[in-house]
């Protein structure tokens, strides 16, 4: 009955022109299921509100979507190859990089695949640095609430991982990161700008005040701010991301969660120094020293990302950033006067709770955890551009 409904809904919007179908029925019936889904998807940290529709209409109406793009090559060269779209790939690294408090005489990077591809650039960077350094393998520290990807990767690069426990608001300890130290080998540290579940900032001063009590010890960090390094530069708590501020060698950020990209993509950044001490691979075919993972790398993304820079830009996305760090405070605030047991980390924009019955978890994509400090099952919401406190609070609403 609920489909023979939605599809005479369907039909009616297609002949009054409301929305365009695809001919394929199957494709059409998803789209709609999408969009009904799209206005109380909570649970994860995707900007819901890409603003790409005029880029798409460029797109198209200049007939770049029958061009092969491919971005192969180094874009952060005096001459950026011009049959890619590395110029402009470089640009966005350049409005990023003071952002993330590099020096523009000392910075390289890339726009990335995602988050992890990011992730990957600064564990393979940190290992290798810390290598030509010492002669030594690294431990890779990270703690045990931070994105399974980092502890992926070191599987992948045939790492030895140390995971450090963190407390119950998902920071790693700093005394536990002393007892783990092996200070005959270099330390490659991975701090948690934002766990996934949590929300947790890994607390770098009081971390690297440890790893101060050991001069011989070589050291790298990289920092994985994957939905955080989106929002927190254009907040008053900027600091947390700035290379200047927290001496880190490298970060990665995802373009899809905060900047509103519409599918994955992030950004990779890094000292000079540190991309100068890679392995060489010299491609005579390419533009320059291979010293990133990837050859074909994606050359819409940096496209993308560039027209936001343009179009959304520096005052709007502290307009957003700000109004999402509002509104995940009345979230919080909600639940608390309803007396539904929530927690949050300071700067996050990340409120884990008590979980409801299922019907409202899969109404509203609630992403799902399980601690016994907070009662065992939980879940969280990440307020992001499209969670509005109309929304919030049509979902407390069905809460009580
Ligand atoms: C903290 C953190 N790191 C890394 C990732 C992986 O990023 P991506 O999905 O862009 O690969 C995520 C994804 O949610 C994350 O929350």
């Amino acid at each position: 009955m609920k489909k023979v409904l939605f599809l005479a809904v369907l039909g009616i919007l297609t002949l009054c022109g409301c929305t365009k179908g695809s001919g394929f029925q199957k494709l059409d019936e998803w789209t709609e299921i999408w969009k009904t889904g799209q206005q109380t998807y909570f649970g994860y940290p995707a900007n819901q509100e890409s603003e790409l529709q005029d880029f798409y209409e460029w797109y198209v109406s200049t007939g770049m979507d029958r061009v092969n793009l491919n971005n192969a090559g180094d874009p952060m060269t005096d001459d950026p190859w011009n049959m890619s779209t590395q110029a402009f790939e470089k640009e966005v690294i350049e409005f990023f990089t003071p952002l993330y408090g590099f020096d523009k005489d000392d910075v390289w990077g890339i726009v990335t695949h995602s988050g992890t591809d990011g992730n990957n650039h600064g564990i393979y960077f940190g290992a290798n640095d810390l290598y030509n350094k010492t002669g030594k393998l690294p431990i890779v520290y990270v703690s045990d609430e931070a994105h399974y990807s980092n502890m992926r990767l070191c599987d992948l690069q045939n790492l030895e991982v140390k995971l450090i426990k963190s407390d119950p608001m998902g920071r790693m300890i700093p005394e536990e990161l002393e007892k783990a130290l092996d200070t005959t080998k270099p330390a490659l540290m991975v701090y948690a700008m934002g766990s996934t579940f949590k929300g947790a900032i890994d607390d770098m001063q009081a971390l690297n005040a440890v790893l101060d009590k050991h001069p011989e010890m070589a050291i790298y960090r990289h920092v994985d701010a994957a939905l955080f390094g989106g929002y927190l530069p254009f907040t008053e708590y900027r600091k947390m991301v700035s290379s200047k501020e927290q001496h880190f060698e490298s970060i990665a950020i995802s373009g899809h969660k905060f900047f509103g990209i519409d599918s994955p993509s992030g950004l990779f950044l890094c000292t000079r120094k540190v991309y100068d001490n890679q392995n060489n691979y010299n491609v005579t075919y390419l533009n320059d020293n291979m010293k990133m993972i990837n050859c074909s790398r994606d050359a819409v993304q940096p496209l993308k990302f560039w027209w936001l820079i343009q179009k959304v830009g520096y005052d709007k996305w502290s307009e957003q950033a700000n109004g999402m760090i509002e509104c995940t405070a009345y979230l919080e605030q909600e639940l608390t006067k309803i007396g539904w047991p929530c927690w949050r980390n300071e700067y996050s924009n990340t409120v884990f709770f008590k979980r409801p019955a299922p019907e409202i978890c899969s109404k509203y994509n609630l992403a799902l955890g399980y601690d016994e400090h907070f009662g065992g099952e939980l879940a969280h919401i990440v307020v992001m551009q499209h969670v509005t406190k109309a929304k919030i609070d049509g979902f407390i609403q069905e809460l009580q």
